[in-house]
């Protein structure tokens, strides 16, 4: 079969066409034919190694650990190990491959069946592959640590991306007040997934308006965490999703610190993948309450041409690659 592989971190020029054989799937696991996959701000980050702290939490100190990147996959199942029930041969599947082997920039991987769930009927291959990492990050964000159920105003920082589309209408799917932070491009697209307001960051910092938020999502650029702080109600909750790495570490780092003071909560949040949670997605788009936005669409060969695109920074929704 075919795949992108990578022996050293770098650009997408490292990335290299290889024949590999075929996965053979473990006993819980099934071997899925790709249809589509897609890009993530997670694949960027392991192809470059940045953050640093990549490498320390499984990416491979000296040299990638994964020789194939891409975690979100969309197919069908075309093998089983002997253990594995939950699917049977030509069912249609998606999940993230992100807690696994990675593998999904490739013709064919195999998964662990409990991270898969059946996509559901009409969703279409590629529909399918913009949702696992990104629309699941924006649910368990948003959902699980912000307890959006106990906000009234929301407001996602970043609203344009790959999470902050999915964030945006599982926001509104709550019925949340949503304020969106997006470029002048992106207003339009963010209005019409149900923002209520929308800031565009180049001409106003939300930050110093003196409006606060029960709950503010950062999935990327960057503010400190103290002007995040200043932004939230007195029992609000900031998450961070993603961002610069400035941004991380100050989550990760102080964050717990200022918690302890007030009624603030102040987190930094990492997605797991989660065959509930992409059931639950489906259901929200099988509903029409959250349609997978999708900005670019690639095909396999030019998975780095899609990658660079991802990389800087400017996607709107998700970049898909169509294998079939
Ligand atoms: N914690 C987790 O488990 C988890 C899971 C998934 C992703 N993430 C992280 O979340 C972040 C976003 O991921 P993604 O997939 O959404 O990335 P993405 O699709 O590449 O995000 C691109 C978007 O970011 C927006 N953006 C860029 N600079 C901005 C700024 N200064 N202010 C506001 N928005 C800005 C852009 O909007 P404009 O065009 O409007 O500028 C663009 O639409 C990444 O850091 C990723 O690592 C974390």
């Amino acid at each position: 079969m075919k795949a992108f592989t990578y022996r050293r971190y770098g650009s997408p020029d490292v990335l290299q066409l290889t024949e590999l054989a075929m996965p053979v799937p473990a006993d819980n696991e099934a071997l899925i034919e790709i249809h589509a996959t897609s890009i993530n701000a997670f694949d960027w980050r392991h192809l470059k190694a940045v953050p640093f702290i990549v490498r320390l939490a499984g990416g491979g100190l000296i040299t990638p650990k994964h020789s194939v990147l891409g975690v979100d996959v969309a197919g069908v199942v075309v093998g089983l190990g002997r253990n594995a029930s939950r699917f049977q041969l030509g069912d249609a599947v998606f999940g993230d491959l992100s807690a696994q082997h990675f593998g999904a920039f490739a013709e064919y991987v195999t998964a662990i069946e409990s991270d898969l769930a059946p996509i559901p009927k009409n969703l279409s291959f590629e529909s399918a592959a913009a949702v696992p990492m990104a629309g699941c990050a924006a649910l368990q964000a948003l959902r699980d640590i912000g307890e959006i159920e106990r906000a009234e105003k929301v407001l996602i920082n970043g609203a344009a991306g790959g999470v902050g589309t999915f964030a945006v209408q599982v926001a509104k799917y709550f019925k949340k007040d949503v304020t969106a932070v997006c470029d002048n491009k992106s207003i339009d697209l963010v209005k019409s997934l149900g923002a209520d307001k929308v800031i565009d960051y180049v001409q106003e910092d939300f930050t110093i308006s003196g409006q606060c938020y029960d709950l503010i999502l950062a999935v990327n650029g960057y503010h400190s965490l103290i002007n995040y702080k200043r932004s939230l109600s007195p029992s609000g909750i900031y998450v961070m999703c993603g961002g610069a790495t400035a941004q991380i570490f100050q989550a990760l780092l102080l964050g717990p610190l200022l918690s302890q003071f007030g009624t603030q909560k102040l987190c930094a949040f990492s997605a797991t993948p989660n065959s509930n949670d992409l059931a639950t997605l489906g259901e929200m788009i099988g509903a029409g309450d959250v349609v997978p936005v999708i900005d670019k669409r690639y095909s396999f060969d030019d998975i780095p041409d899609a990658l660079r695109y991802l990389g800087a920074g400017k996607a709107c929704g998700k970049v898909v690659v169509c294998l079939k």
